[in-house]
């Protein structure tokens, strides 16, 4: 009787709602992922939701510069393989963040005063030792983060100018993608970058440059876009531009990922803020979902219980599809009809 029963409820269980966002993703051949501490899987509902929901996983800090190499003969990589174990053991694919950045790295290299060619040893060594380290472990890898300002000028910074390792212009991040690309030649290479998903001055700068490297051979597999993101889309980061970015970049050959989406809120939020970020959610998937060379979606963390948001931008939070409980928002709804193509 009780079996009866429970076939019954199986059979009248909707399809929709017995599948995850990682079955509907995995049917259209996208990653669906999420950035993650490796401290919090030991916490059972969060290790739950994320192999339920995700099918890829980013260290969401372990593997930057300062974590992962904080002296210069140290590495630390138990962090980024905790993590690696957990995606083996739940069929995820493993994104690396991240080689070449401005931010996070450690006080010997900061404090250091090294000349150009010592630097370029130390980066070298770096790609060699990291990319090596986890080769067939992470599938792919944003190389270089961040190195363009708003109106598409280099970031000046210790890789690329101050005092940088001694290559001119975009050198430092060819360099960079060629050592990776030794290290580990079957990981995907990306440059990831902020406020350069639609259509300005930084994104036309990342484009040249793609274009420029595709054209000369350079190892770049594709452009990470960060996404991170208001209910209200500024001018230049609407869907149509944000598609017509992908458009142009996809067809030079290369993929895109969205690496880091969030959609922050004033917090509390209300009833109607939440509706507005499932919406804003629901368009940045679909336009994923329509470009065959857009190959992974993965929102900045998957619980408003652990978010860089409040941190960063006090006031704001509540960014992200499930609430702090593992609940879903109207965001995770969203994502999931979008994937249907909803
Ligand atoms: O781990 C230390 C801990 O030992 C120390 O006691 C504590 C004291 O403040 O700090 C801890 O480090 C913090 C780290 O997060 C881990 O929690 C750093 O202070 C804090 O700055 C760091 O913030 C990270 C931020 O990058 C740094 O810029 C966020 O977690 C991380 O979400 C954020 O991620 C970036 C992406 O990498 C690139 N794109 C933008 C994105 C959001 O800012």
């Amino acid at each position: 009787m009780r079996l009866a029963v429970l076939m019954a409820a199986i059979f009248l269980i909707p399809a929709a709602y017995t599948q995850t966002l990682r079955d509907l993703a995995a049917a259209r051949n996208i990653h669906i992922g999420t950035a993650v501490t490796p401290s919090h899987l030991n916490e059972p509902g969060f290790a739950k939701t994320l192999a339920r929901e995700f099918n890829q996983v980013e260290p969401e800090n372990s593997l930057k510069f300062g974590p992962i190499h904080p002296a210069l003969d140290k590495y630390d990589f138990a962090p980024g393989d905790a993590l690696v174990t957990f995606a083996q053991e739940h069929q995820m694919v493993v994104r690396g963040h991240t080689l070449v950045w401005h931010n996070q790295l450690p006080n010997w290299l900061k404090t250091g005063e090294h000349t150009p060619a010592e630097l370029k040893q130390i980066l070298q060594d770096h790609i060699a030792k990291v990319v090596g380290h986890y080769a067939g472990k992470v599938y792919a890898w944003d190389v270089v983060n961040e190195a363009f300002e708003t109106n598409g000028a280099l970031r000046k910074y210790l890789w690329s100018s101050a005092p940088g390792i001694g290559l001119e212009g975009t050198g430092f991040i060819e360099q960079a993608l060629r050592w990776a690309h030794a290290a580990d030649p079957k990981a995907k290479l990306f440059y990831n970058d902020y406020s350069a998903e639609g259509m300005n001055a930084k994104s036309e700068a990342i484009y040249r440059m793609a274009r420029d490297f595709k054209e000369r051979g350079v190892p770049l597999d594709g452009i990470g876009m960060q996404m991170h993101f208001g209910i209200k889309a500024s001018g230049d980061a609407t869907a149509g531009k944000i598609e017509a970015n992908f458009k142009r970049l996809t067809e030079l050959g290369l993929e895109v990922q969205i690496t880091e989406l969030d959609v922050k809120l004033p917090v509390p939020p209300t009833e109607d803020m939440l509706k507005a970020q499932a919406a804003r959610y629901s368009e940045i998937v679909g336009v994923c979902v329509r470009n065959p060379h857009c190959t992974a979606i993965q929102t900045w963390g998957f619980t408003d219980r652990y978010s860089w948001i409040p941190h960063q931008n006090p006031g704001f939070g509540a960014a992200l599809p499930f609430d702090a409980d593992y609940q879903p928002k109207p965001a995770y709804g969203a994502i999931r009809e979008a994937l249907q193509g909803k």
